[in-house]
């Protein structure tokens, strides 16, 4: 098992760092290069384990797929199947998003229970849903998913949440659909946009994403397109909050400042100045603790549930005391325990966790809960807390974040990835 040590915390970070493209933008739009027979030259792609896992899905279903460095080329033009193997879709909750293509492809469609974090129970029931809305029919049986449609046909729906998965889901099942769909109540994510503007390159005819009423207009055919995707805004802040905790000043670039709107006004509200200029963004140093906040997670453009852990990471150490309420996962909270063995006050009842602010973290043996946001935080408690922090369990980590601890040590921080059984021996 792979560990992060932080040798010593409390080190102002200094420096610049070059976001990675989006996960959560390149996984429904590799889902979607299965929607039409074609190649497809995707752009600065993440180089980590999620994407990996996708690019082996698209391979078992028949897909030649080739890097080079961040872009991957996908030629679908031969897929042999319509079937998810199920050692993959435990692996990553996201290969639920070729249920939309391969129906809309090939009427057809097997996958097993999806795997992935475990911040809630996550089901599927609002994808299936919506596509069944979309004429699709399923069955379950020994914990696999059948569906099928000879052809979906385009329809109004009316999502009872705005679920970022689905939507994405339907308007890949849309594209090609019979007529014109119609999603109310649609998540207005920035990775909803760039996979419409994916897939209007691919021919498609998708309006209104990033508001809550998305049309489509179903259409016979599409082609192979080349698209790069936008920068992580969730990796962006995670490195904001680097340069927040350790008071030092870290220049985030290649960001989209709009993406990050709420996660910088918490930042200021903290008490921390931020500098905007084209794409890049600055945390100025500050002198003093940050200031406690009420942060509640909402779908965008609300405060991110996947900036929660991060936060919270930063709130141990605030004046004061501050109420984190999580309104999106129903268990999304374990990364308290570990932090409170940091030295951090906090109190977790059931979707709120209140947290009383101390002067300082103490570095301490940690494990990541299998969550990738939760690792992310304890690392950055690691880098402002006084002494040697370890963080175990790390592959969560690597799931969502590129190059962490390379990004990381170029920012001065005193961070190496090690072997813990390796260590054990040598003990
Ligand atoms: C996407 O997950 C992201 N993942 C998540 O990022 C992110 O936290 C989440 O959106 C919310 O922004 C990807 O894009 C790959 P949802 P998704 O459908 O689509 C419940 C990360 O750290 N729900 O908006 O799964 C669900 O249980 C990951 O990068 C149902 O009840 O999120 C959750 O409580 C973590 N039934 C809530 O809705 C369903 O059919 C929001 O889920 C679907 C979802």
């Amino acid at each position: 098992m792979q560990g992060i040590r932080i040798r010593q915390g409390e080190k102002p970070l200094k420096g610049e760092v070059k976001i990675s493209g989006s996960k959560n933008a390149a996984l429904p739009i590799m889902a979607g290069t299965v929607l039409e027979p074609g190649e497809y030259v995707l752009h600065d792609l993440p180089i980590l384990r999620d994407i990996k896992v996708m690019r082996a899905v698209l391979e078992a279903l028949g897909a030649v797929v080739e890097q080079k460095g961040k872009s991957l080329l996908i030629d679908t033009r031969d897929l042999s199947s319509a079937e998810i193997p199920d050692y993959l879709m435990r692996r990553m909750r996201a290969s639920i998003l070729f249920m939309g293509p391969l129906l809309g492809r090939f009427g057809k469609v097997k996958v097993s229970q999806p795997g992935g974090c475990s911040i809630g129970p996550r089901p599927i029931d609002w994808h299936i849903k919506g596509l069944k809305q979309l004429g699709a029919n399923f069955k379950e049986s020994h914990g696999f998913l059948t569906g099928w449609g000879s052809s979906l046909t385009g329809r109004e729906i009316h999502l009872d949440f705005p679920s970022v998965g689905t939507t994405e889901n339907i308007m890949l099942g849309a594209a090609k659909a019979r007529g014109n769909t119609v999603i109310r109540n649609a998540a207005r994510e920035p990775e909803i946009v760039d996979l419409q503007n994916f897939l209007n390159s691919m021919g498609a005819s998708i309006v209104g994403a990033g508001t809550d009423l998305i049309k489509i207009t179903g259409k016979k055919k599409l082609q192979g397109t080349e698209h790069t995707v936008i920068p992580d805004r969730i990796e962006a802040g995670t490195f904001l909050l680097a340069g927040a905790i350790t008071r030092g000043e870290v220049k985030v670039l290649n960001v989209i400042p709009e993406h990050l709107e709420s996660v910088i006004a918490k930042v200021r509200e903290a008490g921390f100045e931020l500098q905007e200029e084209g794409e890049s963004l600055t945390i100025l140093p500050s002198g003093t603790r940050p200031n406690p906040l009420d942060i509640k997670t909402y779908p965008y453009p609300g405060f991110p549930t996947d900036m929660q852990p991060q936060f919270m990471a930063l709130l141990t150490l605030a004046r004061g005391t501050s109420v984190l309420t999580e309104n999106i996962f129903e268990n999304r909270m374990k990364h308290a325990e570990e932090l409170k063995r940091m030295g951090a006050k906090i109190r977790v009842e059931g979707r709120t966790a209140i947290i009383e602010g101390v002067e300082r973290l103490y570095g301490a043996f940690v494990e990541s809960p299998p969550a990738l946001r939760a690792g992310a935080a304890l690392v950055l408690a690691g880098l402002a807390a006084e002494g040697e922090t370890q963080v175990v369990d790390i592959e969560h980590i690597e799931r969502g974040y590129e190059n962490l601890v390379g990004k990381l040590q170029k920012l001065g921080a005193e961070i190496e990835v090690f072997n813990v059984e390796e260590e054990e021996k040598n003990a």
